[in-house]
């Protein structure tokens, strides 16, 4: 019954949110390594148990679709510039066919996963009390400026944030991140339903993508995007009970007690 729940399915994409709050610091056992050295990095706490919260889920997700122990996934991160561990993630295993990013910002964590298909997720947190002061103009495009003029001035900080995270999403997607300048990327303006409509480089990238704008909740924004040009259905679950029915496993109990866990959620 798990199983079935948690299948995804080709032409599916699935989001996961949780809190950083979600997660505690003995999750850390599920790390590897390197990432486990990263964490430690961080000099604020509340930045550890962000990418605590993110890294645990993104393995407890893989994990629940593969059908295996969480701790024993690995992944790799190569970044295409200095081929440091901090580049975009991916799966390294020997049969599957998932694909996934991550992404965090404030009180937010999101996991995306597709089979087969290159994904890239981002989510910014609205900075509180923001106004069109926190705009970035050369992070647009022409286009976008002038798309983002139109906006009354009261809802331009929200409409560039729009903005920012469907291209950040595609480079993300990409794994190009921001060694490429997003003023390149035009998307749909904002009010619009998410689309790419141009990427200025040369030679042109041939790129389809299917831009989803998504549900973070209040004072946040959400993009996702898939490299494909076949339509994708994208479901967003919540992840807090697979965080927190983690935490209270054993080493070697996790597969089968949070498999029952989403269930309930899923269910509930
Ligand atoms: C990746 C990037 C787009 C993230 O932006 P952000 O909004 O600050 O952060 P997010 O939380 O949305 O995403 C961070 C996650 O994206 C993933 N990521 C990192 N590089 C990525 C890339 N090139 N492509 C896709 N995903 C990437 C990682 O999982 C990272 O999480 P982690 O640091 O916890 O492992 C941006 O920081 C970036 O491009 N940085 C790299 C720039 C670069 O290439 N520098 C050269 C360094 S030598
Ligand atoms: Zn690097």
């Amino acid at each position: 019954m798990a199983a079935d729940l948690l299948a995804l399915p080709a032409g599916e994409c699935h989001v996961w949110w949780a809190r950083p709050g979600d997660a505690t610091a003995d999750l850390d056992r599920l790390l590897q390594a390197d990432e486990r050295a990263r964490r430690r990095r961080f000099a604020f706490a509340a930045d550890r148990l962000r990418f605590l919260a993110a890294h645990a889920l993104a393995r407890l997700v893989l994990a629940e679709y593969l059908g295996e122990d969480p701790a024993a996934l690995r992944f790799a991160a190569p970044c295409r510039t200095c081929g440091e561990p901090h580049g975009k993630p991916r799966l390294d295993h020997p049969s599957a066919d998932l694909e996934m990013s991550l992404s965090h910002s404030g009180d937010r964590v999101a996991v995306a996963v597709a089979r087969g298909v290159h994904v890239g997720i981002d989510v910014e947190q609205v900075p509180p009390g923001a106004d069109e002061r926190a705009v970035i103009a050369d992070a647009l495009s022409p286009a976008e400026q002038r798309a983002l003029q139109e906006v009354p001035s009261a809802h331009r900080a929200l409409a560039f944030l729009r903005c920012w995270v469907r291209k950040e999403a595609l480079l993300k997607a990409t794994g190009h991140g921001l060694a490429v300048s997003p003023a390149l990327v035009t998307v749909s303006a904002p009010h619009q339903p998410a689309r790419l409509i141009d990427w200025q480089e040369r030679p042109a990238p041939t790129v389809h993508a299917q831009l989803s704008d998504l549900e973070p909740g209040e004072g946040f924004v959400a993009c996702v995007a898939l490299l494909t040009e076949a339509n994708h259905r994208v479901i967003e679950h919540h992840g807090a009970g697979l965080l927190r029915a983690a935490a209270t496993c054993r080493p070697g109990e996790v597969r089968g007690r949070i498999s029952g866990h989403v269930e309930e959620e899923m269910l509930g």
